[in-house]
């Protein structure tokens, strides 16, 4: 049965190859892309290239007015029955600065907007159009390990603090650095992986929520609801990964920081 996937991300990189795989192994989806409006009208003509149905709604995921537009849109198309059901988000979008100074229009710091807050709002916003079985998938990255193993000591691990430090510029030391930045980016990784456990705790049954690592084939994979799927399995993520105490004050945070 015809059905709706929401993307972001899918313009290029990991996302834009998903994109492609989920309209070839499923004809019966209607990928909707959630990509600036400069990308997102060609990236749907092409993706749709073979009679595959596509379209495009735009948003800057740095924005959370632009978000909370691009949601309701999608909403309301699907109200209208403009859309099959809606069967999955993919948040595959994510964006690593060379600093923890960059601030968006909504006066937080650009990596924590795009990398936790976008999805967020567009999971609270979607939530009540879910029809079970559907998917929440957020891409998140080995980064927040911080060790050579998962990613040769290239990026630091994350430096948790609270949800209002984390959210603002300069959480970080010395923040004009590259190092900060990457610090930044992992932080924002562990956040969506904390989100992810509140997702899969809070939303109704049959609508599921995982975390997966890049060099996953979406679409695939079986993994309960609040999985961490790493390359096509399901996996332990890293100790820190799992405290309750952090996801429940991210959570309340998150909602503070997205309200209308
Ligand atoms: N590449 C890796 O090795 C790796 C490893 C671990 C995790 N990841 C994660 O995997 C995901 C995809 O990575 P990638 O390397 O394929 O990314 P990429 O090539 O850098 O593409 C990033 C995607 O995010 C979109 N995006 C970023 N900021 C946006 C904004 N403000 N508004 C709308 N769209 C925005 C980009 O759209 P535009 O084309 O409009 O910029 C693009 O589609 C990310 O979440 C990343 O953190 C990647």
């Amino acid at each position: 049965m015809k059905h709706t996937v929401v993307m972001t991300g899918a313009s290029r990189g990991i996302g834009r190859v998903a994109a492609e795989h989920i309209l070839r192994r499923s004809p019966n989806t209607h990928v909707l892309v959630v990509a600036r409006q400069s990308a997102g009208t060609r990236l749907a003509a092409e993706l749709a290239t073979g009679g595959h149905t596509v379209s495009h709604v735009p948003a800057d995921l740095g924005s959370l007015g632009s978000v909370r537009r691009a949601a309701t849109e999608i909403r309301d198309r699907l109200d209208r029955g403009d859309l099959p059901p809606l069967r999955g988000f993919v948040g595959n979008a994510g964006i690593q600065y060379t600093n923890a100074l960059t601030e968006g229009p909504d006066g937080l710091e650009a990596t924590f907007t795009v990398n936790v807050l976008a999805n967020h709002l567009v999971v609270r916003l979607l939530q009540d159009r879910f029809a079970a079985p559907a998917r929440i998938v957020i891409t998140v990255s080995d980064t927040r390990f911080g060790d050579f193993k998962h990613n040769m000591g290239m990026v630091p691990g994350p430096a948790w603090k609270s949800p209002d430090a984390l959210s603002h510029t300069g959480a970080f030391p010395e923040p004009g650095t590259t190092a900060a930045g990457r610090t930044a980016y992992s932080t924002s990784k562990l956040a969506a992986i904390y989100l992810v456990h509140e997702y899969a705790s809070r939303l109704p049954a049959g609508i599921d929520a995982v975390a997966y690592n890049p060099g996953f084939v979406l679409g695939t994979s079986r993994a309960p609801t609040g999985s961490y799927v790493d390359r096509g399995r399901a996996a332990r993520s890293s100790e820190e990964s799992y405290d309750e105490r952090r996801e429940g004050e991210l959570w309340e945070a998150t909602e503070r920081f997205t309200a209308a």
